[in-house]
């Protein structure tokens, strides 16, 4: 048996940060700490937040003062960042806000509120119900979310007006260069800015090339996440001996026999220590 890891995969770079920012909060003693909804996407890595003595907030409670928060209590912003609103009232109850939203959310933050400063109304390229972009968009007045091509197809845009357009970082590539080619054509009025991280789509590129020349595929990953359920569309489609893992106690090792090529990919928010108790389970059982 062989195991193959994909060439990307597992936690991005903002992730990441957020959970080492966790981790270190996490040493301070006699105080309250909170973590600002889901920190990742993943069951088992929230738990493991809570085992080490956090508490995740809701963000309804917050802007309908039920929450439990304390002047001084420390609460960490997860990597897709928070609305103003949020912000504001944490601000207003003196707790110690350590921000990890990731830079490349926050840049797209900033390049909104600088375009309008200076008269620009935005466009804004996603999908209006995702936390980052309603955290993004709050921080504006005058935006248009557009989800799809059809979307701005349908939308009143004043060919008169300075735009400037943004997007979701976790956007798909095509759908954009597809709206950008609309944009180009008829608003010549309209600034694109390319914002999109390479992290979803490096993942997934990866995954297609690693289930091409593998006999089975194990994508590992947290079952509601939805950057882990469209690695294993990714995997499926090149093979269909493909299968999601949350963890290695959900593994079935009757899937696999002696002589496989083993293929391994995870989603950004799936942690190297999962990653690799799943691997060891598999070498475990196999003698690899
Ligand atoms: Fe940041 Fe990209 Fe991850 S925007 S949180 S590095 S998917």
């Amino acid at each position: 048996m062989e195991i193959i890891r994909a060439e990307k995969m597992g936690f991005c770079f903002g992730v990441k940060k957020a959970v080492e920012t966790c981790y270190e909060i996490a040493k301070r003693k006699n105080v309250n700490k909170y973590i600002l909804g889901m920190v990742v996407h993943n069951k088992d890595v929230v738990r493991e937040m809570e085992n080490i003595g956090f508490i995740t907030l809701d963000e309804e409670d917050i802007l309908e003062d039920k929450d439990p928060l304390k002047k001084g209590d420390v609460v960490i912003i997860r990597a897709h960042g928070t609305t103003s609103k949020i912000m504001e009232k944490l601000k207003r109850k003196e707790v110690e806000i350590k921000d990890a939203t990731c830079i490349f959310v926050d840049k797209i933050k900033e390049i909104l509120i600088e375009r309008e400063h200076e008269g620009d109304e935005i466009i804004f390229i996603g999908d209006k119900d995702h936390p980052e972009v309603k955290g993004i968009i709050s921080f504006g007045e005058k935006i248009h979310v557009l989800k799809n091509i059809d979307e701005l197809k349908e939308s009143s845009l004043d060919r008169g007006k300075r735009y400037t357009v943004l997007t979701q970082t976790t956007l798909n590539k095509e759908k954009f260069q597809e709206m950008k080619e609309y944009l180009e054509k008829y608003y010549s009025n309209a600034q694109i800015f390319d914002r999109i991280c390479g992290a979803t789509s490096e993942r997934q590129e990866a995954t297609r090339k690693l289930s091409r020349t593998c006999d089975i595929v194990i994508v590992i990953g947290d079952l509601k996440s939805s950057n882990s359920k469209k690695l294993l569309e990714v995997a499926l489609a090149e093979n269909t001996n493909s299968y999601l893992v949350q963890n290695e106690k959900e593994l079935d090792l009757t899937l696999f026999s002696e002589n496989m090529k083993v293929g391994i990919t995870a989603g950004a928010s799936t942690p190297e220590d999962i990653i690799k108790k799943i691997e060891n389970k598999i070498r475990g059982n196999f003698n690899v």
